[in-house]
């Protein structure tokens, strides 16, 4: 008896297994690694085998799209080449994100980059575009101010010496970000924003390991490893991190509401009759989504910046035509809109060192793409530093000069993505590019950056970061 249900549930499932491969069958065009090249790669530890070299490996071995059977069930596509993203990307049907997103949610609250409810998302997304209007970004350059000073004062305390610019900026990416969403002033709090930053850091690593591990993507499995308790830890401490404050203001809030002009963040959610909990989750995951991106690409810009110094020097004269001489005026959103050759070092950065290295979708129904057809429920991972890389002429090399006005058309479409596209793209994308312009003018006035010698960036992470840090050595410019 117990040999004839054996053997039905081994034919059930290599029928259903047949059924499955046959319905996807048009992803059998496309190269992709065997399974037991996956298997290995899923089931050794994260710490041995690194996610992100190992996605980009798999473009440059295979090609702009690669098929790989990451679920038994359902295959994911690998995708850098540039009509199959602008076509999906640019879709208004294909919005939802991969299941796994869902677990992101522990950490940042299920805020806009991982709702996969998309009704709800396309309410609050019209709420967010609202918010992040114009104004928005004028008053966010007035909270630079205050952690520029901040920031000028830690570097001049610490010349002549190696300083980790990742470390630094995520510190100071966290205080201006909660600043303005929160007005809660940070910086005499350390000991918070440290472990909330070490609470950050362990949460990606595990999640990094979950969701690429056949047996610990599942709950029950999951609770009984090790990680189980650093997972539960980081995401509580998150909450508490921002809970504590958000409770704090909307209290105050309640006690003497803003009856002025002048609306701040959360007078803006609050009339625009958000939940309590879904403002906690959107100012959650917003505190992650603005810190880290901006302060991983102005880490990577400043970097760059001193490995270059012909064009700290070129940089450094834009500034001194925009803004003369005095190193303590401060850039406005006018000046900042006039710095064009930033601009560029801006865009050539994130084109080495886009933030968001990947990108996900899933295809929800069957959809032609470039002529073919294909079915639903295929989980794509768009490989945003693939296209950065193979569509660009000696691609490593930074180049600032290909984003001139009469070089950007030798770009070709859709190769270029930091921000991605379509109505799911970054919301915060013209902010982000202020606060790089508005701190790279600050910070070459001031200060020479120098490199240290054959340090490279080890790249990794779902939000990129350098594993062996961005040291560089701050000296005081003199000219
Ligand atoms: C250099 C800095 C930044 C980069 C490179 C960046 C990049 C991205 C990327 C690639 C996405 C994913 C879009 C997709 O799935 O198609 C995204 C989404 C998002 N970003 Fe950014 N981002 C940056 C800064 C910011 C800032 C400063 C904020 C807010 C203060 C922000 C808020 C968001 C939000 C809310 C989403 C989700 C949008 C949605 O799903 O509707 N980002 N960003």
């Amino acid at each position: 008896m117990f040999l004839i249900l054996f053997v039905i549930l081994i034919s059930i499932i290599i029928l259903y297994y047949i059924y499955q491969v046959n319905k996807y069958k048009i992803i059998d065009d496309y190269p992709g690694p065997s399974a037991l090249e996956l298997y290995k790669f899923m089931l050794l530890p994260k710490t041995t085998v690194d996610s992100y070299k190992y996605f980009v490996s798999l473009n440059k071995k295979y090609g702009a799209v690669v098929k790989i059977w990451l679920k038994p069930f359902k295959p994911t596509l690998l995708v850098s080449d540039g009509k199959f993203m602008k076509s999906i990307l640019l879709s208004k049907e294909h919005l939802n994100k991969p299941s796994h997103f869902a677990l992101l949610g522990a950490f940042m609250g299920y805020g806009l980059p991982i709702m996969t409810d998309i009704n709800l998302w396309r309410q609050e997304r019209k709420t967010f575009s609202h918010v992040f209007n114009n104004q928005f970004i004028i008053d966010y350059t007035s909270t630079f101010k205050r952690h520029a000073i901040n920031l000028y004062e830690f570097i001049n305390e610490n010349l002549n010496q190696p300083i980790d610019l990742q470390m630094l900026l995520l510190r100071y990416g966290l205080n201006i970000v909660y600043d303005l969403l929160l007005n809660e002033d940070l910086s005499k709090q350390d000991n918070r924003v440290n472990r909330y930053t070490k609470s950050m850091k362990a949460f990606f690593e595990v999640y990094l390991d979950r969701i690429n591990s056949p047996l610990k993507i599942n709950d029950t499995i999951f609770k009984l490893t090790e990680n189980y308790k650093t997972w539960i830890k980081s995401s509580d401490e998150a909450r508490e991190f921002v809970e504590s404050t958000l409770k704090k203001v909307i209290k105050l809030k309640k006690e003497s509401p803003n009856t002025s002009d002048r609306k701040d963040f959360v007078d803006l959610l609050l009339e625009s009759n958000l939940s309590y909990e879904r403002i906690l989750a959107q100012i959650r995951t917003l505190v992650v989504a603005g810190a880290e991106s901006v302060s991983s690409a102005t880490g990577f810009a400043l970097y760059r910046l001193a490995k270059h110094p012909e064009l700290q020097e070129k940089i450094y004269q834009e500034y001194i035509s925009i803004l003369g001489m005095d190193k303590n005026v401060f850039a406005e959103f006018r000046d900042i809109q006039q710095m064009t050759f930033t601009e560029c070092v801006v865009k050539e950065s994130l084109r080495l060192f886009p933030s968001g290295p990947f990108i996900f979708r899933t295809l929800i129904k069957p959809t032609e793409i470039d002529g073919k057809l294909f079915p639903g429920n295929i989980d794509i991972i768009f490989s945003i530093i693939d296209s950065h890389y193979s569509n660009f002429d000696n691609p490593t090399e930074f180049k600032p000069e290909r984003f001139f006005p009469e070089n950007i058309l030798n770009i070709p479409a859709n190769a270029y993505l930091p921000f991605s596209l379509g109505p799911r793209d970054c919301i915060g994308k013209t902010v982000a590019i202020v606060e790089m312009k508005f701190f790279l003018s600050y910070i070459i006035r001031q200060f020479k950056l120098h490199p240290i010698s054959n340090h490279e960036a080890n790249l990794s992470g779902v939000i990129l970061t350098s594993k062996n840090g961005l040291p560089v050595i701050f000296k005081k410019r003199m000219h």
